[in-house]
């Protein structure tokens, strides 16, 4: 008789299972991602036993009519840059993870949001497997008086934590880190993909039975063995991602899943010596300080979910000194950087192919809409013409590979933010320029350009 296998390989990335070492995972195609767990008598990772909420055998089909909404099952977190991203406000029975870079404020945020819950009357468990309850105070000192029904609770064991919930009957439940949970009956180390499959199941289970929300909080790991927030995505019906740079004191929170909203939404917050506090208006955060007058760099607008955002494209283009020309690309997508200067070189007979480019989106953003094409192609020119771009221009538009600008969508919003920010003039497609009603037109000077080149001549102060 075969001898049963006791352990198994798992993709610390994104969770993939095989029975055998491999070096780069099958699935989400990273490298050096397969660690090996115990096995020992568990479920099937992921599989969650009975499905929570009414779907249990027995329930029968109903129609939607005989569905009921409540409207008060949305609470608020007290921050609109929150809700919105969550799609307004806490459902009550939803699982959300919250995935960052340690140290980039998961812990602050979401110690803050417990605070505004509680103090609105809600009951809020806050669990912790991370610090202990002086750490906590001490963080909680910095952001202010906390009142209400606040409880916390130090503990990675989930049957505990279990317990303590159905005994406590909190409506927000924080569980911070999921890495740091176990469960007893799993055989591998806490923070290993089995385990904290395992502990996220357990999550959803109290969640969806008992109507309450839980926050899980994630790290996303570089290197080690624990398992990445990514392995959980699937399970969770919204997943938000902190991000920003650690030097930088903003921080961006984005929606990659959301069963309640629309994705793609992004918050913004800004870290302070009292916390996090919300910037309302990004654009003008972002666009502060930024040089005026040099070459190479413009204002673009790309469109976050619902908003639209102003932000500074910058590149640099030097002569290059070896035969092969650097190019390197930090806050968007690189293989579009190259596309792009393909198009320069190819359609506006420029040498790029002499040159190094460097091309970065300010303020360590990650941004990869299509309609940040033509402002990466303006800036770029602007450097290697040596040309500053009217600092009061915004552009946009998305660039195709015989060198047309093609529309973009919500032309008429990304106008609007641009006016209220009192630029004085827009570059963008001729094709969205004749949708677009004429509302803006005396408020801005409004440049349709249906191909890169028209553009590029726009730029000469000459012309303008
Ligand atoms: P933290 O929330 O502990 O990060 P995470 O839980 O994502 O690992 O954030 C810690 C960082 O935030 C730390 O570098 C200190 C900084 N911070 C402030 O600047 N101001 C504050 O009021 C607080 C509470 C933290
Ligand atoms: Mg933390």
């Amino acid at each position: 008789m075969a001898k049963a296998k006791t352990t198994a390989f798992f993709c610390k990335e994104c969770g993939y299972e095989s029975s055998k070492w491999m070096g780069q995972c099958p699935a989400c195609k990273e490298w050096n991602t397969m660690v090996e767990e115990p096995v020992g008598k568990r479920e099937l990772p992921g599989r969650i036993k009975s499905v929570p909420g009414g779907l249990r055998s027995g329930a029968k089909p109903v129609k939607l009519e005989e569905v009921s909404l409540d409207e008060q099952d949305r609470i608020t977190t007290g921050y609109r840059e929150l809700d919105r991203v969550l799609g307004d406000g806490i459902v009550a029975g939803s699982l959300v993870l919250v995935g960052g870079d340690p140290g980039i404020g998961k812990s602050t945020l979401l110690l803050q949001v417990c605070r505004n819950l509680a103090g609105a009357g809600h009951k809020v468990l806050y669990i912790s497997g991370e610090e202990s309850l002086k750490q906590i105070k001490m963080r909680a000192n910095r952001i202010g008086t906390v009142t209400g029904e606040l409880r916390f609770l130090c503990e990675t064991n989930l049957d505990l934590i279990e317990e303590a919930i159905r005994a406590e009957q909190p409506e927000i439940v924080i569980v911070d880190s999921i890495q740091t949970m176990y469960r007893e009956d799993v055989s591998s180390a806490p923070g290993s993909v089995s385990q904290v499959r395992e502990s996220t199941g357990v999550l959803m289970q109290i969640a969806k039975g008992l109507g309450i929300a839980v926050f899980i909080v994630g790290h996303v790991t570089k290197e080690g063995v624990v398992a990445g927030p990514r392995v959980l995505e699937h399970m969770v019906d919204t997943v938000l991602y902190f991000e920003g740079e650690r030097s930088a004191s903003y921080r961006i929170l984005r929606g990659v899943k959301n069963r309640f909203g629309s994705t793609n939404e992004i918050g913004v917050f800004e870290m302070q010596e009292q916390g996090l506090a919300e910037v309302e208006n990004p654009s003008e955060y972002l666009l502060s300080g930024r040089p005026e007058e040099a070459s190479g760099a413009v204002v673009a607008c790309s469109m976050e979910g619902t908003r639209p955002i102003l932000l500074e494209v910058q590149a640099l283009v030097t002569q290059t000194n070896f035969g092969m020309p650097r190019r390197t690309a930090a806050g968007t997508d690189y293989n579009r950087v190259n596309l792009l200067m393909a198009v320069l070189e190819k359609r506006c007979h420029y040498e790029m192919s002499r040159y190094d480019a460097y091309v970065n989106i300010a303020g360590g953003l990650k941004m990869n809409e299509p309609a940040l094409d033509l402002a990466i192609i303006l800036a770029l020119v602007s450097s290697l013409k040596d040309v500053p771009v009217n600092p009061r221009t915004i552009i946009f538009g998305e660039v195709g590979l015989s060198g047309e600008v093609r529309a973009v969508s919500q032309a008429e919003q990304r106008v609007s933010e641009a006016v209220k920010l009192g630029f004085e003039s827009c570059i963008l497609p001729q094709v969205s320029l004749d949708k677009m009603k004429a509302g803006q037109n005396g408020k801005i000077a409004l440049y349709g350009v249906s191909n890169v080149r028209e553009a590029i001549n726009l730029l000469d102060p000459r012309r303008r």
